[in-house]
């Protein structure tokens, strides 16, 4: 079965390479390459033994796209490419709304044109909002986002919904990651952020390989058990193993269905904090700030449905997600 694969040498995407073609799936890997590089191809086949094919393609480049229709009898479609940036999405909507609406809307046109029926789509937790109680159940449905991006998974998940109401010979699953970190044990695969990292754990990594000074904790006088943030992590093994159930669900079922992907376990910045300083043997310095604007004091998964559907557990805790991350970091330093 030939899997195409949308942002494939992105963070998430090289796992779920690496992941498909373990249980024996074929893939091809479409990435225009602006938050990731062509090295990726070697380490997935370093760890796999398999080079996915790859083709250098916008997904805003309809003409482009389509030649990997014409070129391959693409069976299924996990599409990661997309612009992830809460930050700047705010600053630049348009360009927010153009790659991950259009690029979208790309790809769903050519997936109906050449009879690709199943769809597995990267959204996020973000679509909850904070609107809901925890843990955050699909049955609530979409919140109130806060900036384009948040509204880019959002309106993805509307389309993907309408189109599935339209055509019943659709398979979709619609995957809520709740906050992926670490990396791949064979320290070949992880995450590198674009300039000054956004997210907790690519912040930490940088602040171990002294490459930033201190941690600064947004706030820690939410009500949480020790006043920081709390956040349900994944590690991105376990996220990548996800995507190759909900292919393997969408292969026998109809319809959208919105899954959650997380742990259904929370952890605070500092519990993040500590576990990283014993994966790394050192000290991690930070200062206590302001809180961040947009951000909510807790925020974790209720699982059932991915066991239930998918039959998909995590399988790794907070320790082992922070070792991989950290052996990566000094894998990348070398
Ligand atoms: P990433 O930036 O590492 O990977 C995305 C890949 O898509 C990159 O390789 C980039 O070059 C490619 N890309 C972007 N625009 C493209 C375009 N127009 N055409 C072709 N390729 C394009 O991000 P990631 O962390 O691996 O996230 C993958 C997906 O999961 C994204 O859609 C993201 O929004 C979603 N997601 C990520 C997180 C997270 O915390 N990392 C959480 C929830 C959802
Ligand atoms: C952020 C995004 C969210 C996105 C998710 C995954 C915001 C407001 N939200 O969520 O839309 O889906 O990433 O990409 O940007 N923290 C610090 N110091 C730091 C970084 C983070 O204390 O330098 C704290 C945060 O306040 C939070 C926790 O660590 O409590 C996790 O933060 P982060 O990794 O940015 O993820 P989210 O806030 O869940």
């Amino acid at each position: 079965m030939k899997i195409l694969v949308t942002g494939g040498t992105g963070y998430i995407g090289s796992h779920t390479c690496v992941e498909l073609l373990k249980n024996g799936y074929e893939v091809v890997i479409v990435d225009n390459l602006y938050n990731s590089s062509v090295e990726i191809l070697d380490k997935i086949e370093k760890i796999t033994g398999i080079k996915p094919v790859f083709y250098q393609t916008d997904i805003l480049d309809k003409e482009g796209l389509e030649k990997v229709f014409t070129e391959n009898k693409i069976d299924a479609v996990i599409h990661f490419a997309g612009y992830k940036a809460v930050g700047e999405s705010v600053a630049k909507p348009l360009t927010y709304y153009e790659n991950n609406i259009s690029g979208s809307i790309n790809l769903y046109q050519l997936m109906k044109k050449y009879c690709v029926n199943s769809l597995v789509f990267s959204s996020s937790a973000t679509v909850y909002g904070d609107d809901f109680e925890v843990p955050f159940k699909e049955e609530y449905g979409l919140g109130t986002t806060t900036n384009p991006y948040g509204t880019s998974k959002k309106m993805n998940e509307m389309i993907i919904t309408d189109m599935s109401k339209a055509d019943p010979e659709l398979s979709c699953v619609l995957l809520r990651y709740f906050n992926p970190i670490g990396a791949h044990e064979s320290g070949l695969i992880g995450e590198i952020p674009n300039g000054i990292p956004n997210n907790l754990v690519p912040y930490i990594a940088q602040v171990v390989s002294g490459q930033r000074g201190f941690l600064r904790i947004w706030g820690n006088d939410y009500d949480t058990p020790d006043g920081t943030g709390v956040r349900d992590y994944i590690h991105v093994v376990d996220l990548a193993r996800a995507h190759v159930k909900a292919i393997d669900y969408a292969k026998e079922h109809k319809g959208t269905e919105v899954i959650n992907i997380g742990t259904g376990k929370g952890y605070s910045v500092m519990e993040v904090l500590h576990a990283y300083e014993k994966a790394c043997g050192k000290k991690i310095p930070y200062q206590i700030m302001e809180r961040r604007p947009g951000d909510i004091a807790t925020c974790y998964a209720d699982t059932e449905k991915a066991e239930k559907l998918l039959n998909f557990k995590a399988e790794y805790n907070i320790d082992r997600m922070c070792e991989d991350s950290y052996r990566f970091t000094v894998m990348q330093s070398k």
